[in-house]
């Protein structure tokens, strides 16, 4: 409203072909190059060695494994496109590039692991903080010994906070009150506050544990496995250097009557939005009432002052939902962030984050769609309250935060093709959500158990293991994914949703969005509206793609299009199509291998980051700090994830 007619952006590069290589390519008048890659000591006077073994302190004090969301901090604002503090998640590892100098890790399958194995593997996950900075020639480094440098891992020390703080669900051995935990694991997408600090999401954490005892639940819904956890760290319990349990709390069989005596409720302190403050030595804080699943991200809604602060979440696996919270407290700019400032910026996390409702999506075939609150006291679909329903005490806020996906099971939520990264258009407030693919959906059936008025319900502790296709998730067997994108109703608790653009093989029979090779995509996943002047902005779109129409021809990827449309939401049908797709365009590709994640770039444009994740023979030169990206290997390489800067030749804003 009020806004002037202005010339809409134009994206100016040439669009790249696909490519199937060990590098990186981007556009003509471009260039990349390797920053942080896994491994990089954090202080001074060390390099990294390809041939080097890894071990638990040295991965302590260096870059973590697998790169995936990530964000810039400022440290003042004149120099904020030249100097900053890079926040970056290390959402798992690759055990066969770790352990590659001692011929792979130990009993990796099964069997007790050598408890430095297992520390050192834990210790390559979570979260890595490092000063950046670019020189005069425009090349990027990290500082090393930079005060700001430092990890959280998956043994760190944590605060939990909001609903679930301080209950008997989470009362451990290590923390009787149920106030801290031990650890952040498979970080993922992320966030970024307006007050200045950084959320790391946990999204494949249930397999980090093993319960092959009686399951609770909630252990059953998330997907907590009964044979054996993913690395076997719990199989280093008992070894004569364990300290407080801290491999068999992997472990959360029940052993006997009560919890104290098991490790049966830390599982329950994992699956949570992680709040790290960049700028300070602060310990992270869990907040717990944005909800427990399979968290991809956590995305800021569009802010306006004396209104309430709203984040979105998608939780990623097959047949799952897509989740709002709303503060209680309403945004107060005078808590905006101060750049390189000293305070307790996660006080004010504190203030919009512990209280607020928990809501998820329901997606009607009309294009609109409402916003059911996860409250105790909220009606489910047959009439009980939700707190009832599921067994649980009057009043109890943090039971109903344990079994997110149960409350939201009940409620009538829309499964949705495993919803990944979201972003705002901070003008318009519209929401872009990627839904990457869903191989366990069928054909639209009127006669199936579950139809998208939620006439019929998903069962708590199961879910939908498959979901007849819906409006919102309109093709079966979905392997190339879509995107689609949702505007906030006046009405309470509403909205209007639309498909943005359907993934495709150009010669697909359902390439709904007329893609052509120039811009075939699939497994939509990483999505970032970069806003520039006027309010406009580029949205890129990254991709995880295990779809073989797409990657016969072409690696993962990053695209750009400038989203058109925004006045007007109003169908289902896709946005992009074949009279407009060449608003579509291909930016980059990644090498063999990889998964291209993670992305945002300096405040003034020219520099733009993204992840490379899962490489298998990349990068070229593992000595190099810094590299030519688009170099090819010419033999294996021990593969290591890192951030990627790509700039212009000329200087310039990236992408128009
Ligand atoms: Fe870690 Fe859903 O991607
Ligand atoms: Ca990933
Ligand atoms: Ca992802
Ligand atoms: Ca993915």
């Amino acid at each position: 409203a009020g806004e002037q007619a202005k010339t809409p952006l134009t994206l100016a590069f040439e669009a790249v072909r696909g490519s199937r290589t060990d590098a990186i390519v981007v556009p003509e008048g471009y260039v990349a190059q390797v920053l942080v890659p896994w491994g990089t000591p954090l202080q001074a006077g060390q390099e990294w060695q390809a041939d080097q073994p890894m071990t638990p302190e040295r991965q302590a004090m260096s870059v973590g494994m697998h790169h995936d969301g990530m964000a810039g901090f400022a440290l003042d604002a004149d120099n904020a496109s030249r100097r900053f503090v890079l926040a970056l998640n290390n959402e798992y590892i690759d055990q066969d590039a770790l352990w590659a100098p001692q011929g792979g890790p130990t009993n990796a399958e099964a069997g007790a692991r050598p408890a430095d194995e297992s520390r050192t593997e834990i210790n390559a996950h979570g979260v890595t903080i490092v000063e950046v900075e670019k020189d005069a020639s425009g090349q990027w480094s990290h500082v090393a010994n930079s005060p700001y440098n430092r990890r959280f891992t998956s043994a760190t020390v944590m605060d939990l906070a909001g609903p679930v703080a301080g209950s008997d669900y989470v009362k451990t051995q290590f923390s009787p009150d149920g106030t801290q935990t031990r650890g952040t694991n498979n970080n993922c997408g992320n966030g970024v506050t307006p007050w200045g600090t950084y959320i790391a999401c946990e999204e494949n954490w249930p397999d980090i544990f093993v319960n092959r005892g009686e399951r609770f639940q909630d252990d059953a819904r998330i997907g907590i496995p009964t044979d054996k956890s993913r690395y076997g760290w719990d199989t280093s319990a008992g070894d004569a250097t364990e300290q407080n349990g801290e491999f068999a709390r992997f472990d959360i069989t029940p052993r006997g009557e009560r919890a104290e005596d098991d490790y049966r409720n830390e599982a329950r302190t994992f699956g949570y939005q992680v709040e790290v403050d960049p700028y300070s030595g602060a310990r992270a804080v869990k907040r717990t009432a944005l909800g427990r699943f399979r968290h991809e991200g956590c995305w800021l809604g569009k802010l306006e002052a004396g209104k309430p602060i709203v984040f979105y979440s998608g939780h990623d696996a097959r047949n799952e939902y897509v989740y709002k919270y709303v503060s209680d407290a309403a945004w107060d700019p005078a808590d905006a962030n101060r750049p390189g400032a000293e305070y307790d910026r996660l006080a004010i996390g504190s203030k919009y984050m512990d209280n607020g409702t928990l809501y998820v999506a329901r997606f009607h075939a009309d294009g609109s769609g409402e916003w059911l609150p996860l409250t105790p006291s909220a009606k489910t679909q047959d009439g009980r309250t939700l707190a009832a329903a599921l067994g649980l005490a009057e009043n109890d806020l943090a039971g109903i935060i344990i079994n997110t996906c149960d409350a939201a099971d009940l409620l009538g939520a829309t499964p949705m093709d495993r919803p990944e990264w979201a972003t705002v258009d901070p003008a318009s407030g519209e929401v872009y959500l990627t839904l990457t693919n869903n191989t366990q959906r069928s054909e639209e059936d009127s006669d199936a158990t579950f139809t998208n008025d939620g006439s019929e319900l998903a069962q708590p502790g199961v879910g939908f293991a498959t979901a007849p296709a819906n409006a919102a998730n309109p093709r079966a067997n979905n392997e190339a994914g879509h995107v689609i994108r949702w505007r906030e109703s006046r009405l309470p608790n509403a909205f209007t949703w639309e498909v943005f653009v359907f993934g495709a093989a150009a010669d697909d029979a359902d390439n709904h969005s007329g893609l052509n090779e120039m811009n075939q995509f699939a497994s939509p996943d990483g999505l970032w509206f970069d806003e520039r002047e006027g309010g406009q902005g580029i949205l890129w779109i990254q991709t995880d793609n295990g779809y073989e129409g797409v990657t016969e021809h072409t690696n993962d990827q990053l695209l750009a299009v400038v989203p058109q449309g925004l006045e007007d939401i109003r169908g289902t049908g896709p946005v992009i199509n074949s009279s407009n797709q060449q608003q579509l365009k291909r930016f980059a590709v990644g090498p063999n291998g990889c998964e291209v994640t993670g992305i945002f770039a300096t405040p003034d444009k020219t520099a733009l980051f993204i992840n490379i994740q899962h490489p298998g023979n990349w990068p070229a030169d593992a000595n190099a700090l810094v590299q030519d990206a688009t170099a090819a290997a010419s033999g294996q390489v021990r593969p290591r994830a890192a951030t990627v800067v790509i700039q212009k030749r000329d200087g310039g804003p990236v992408g128009v």
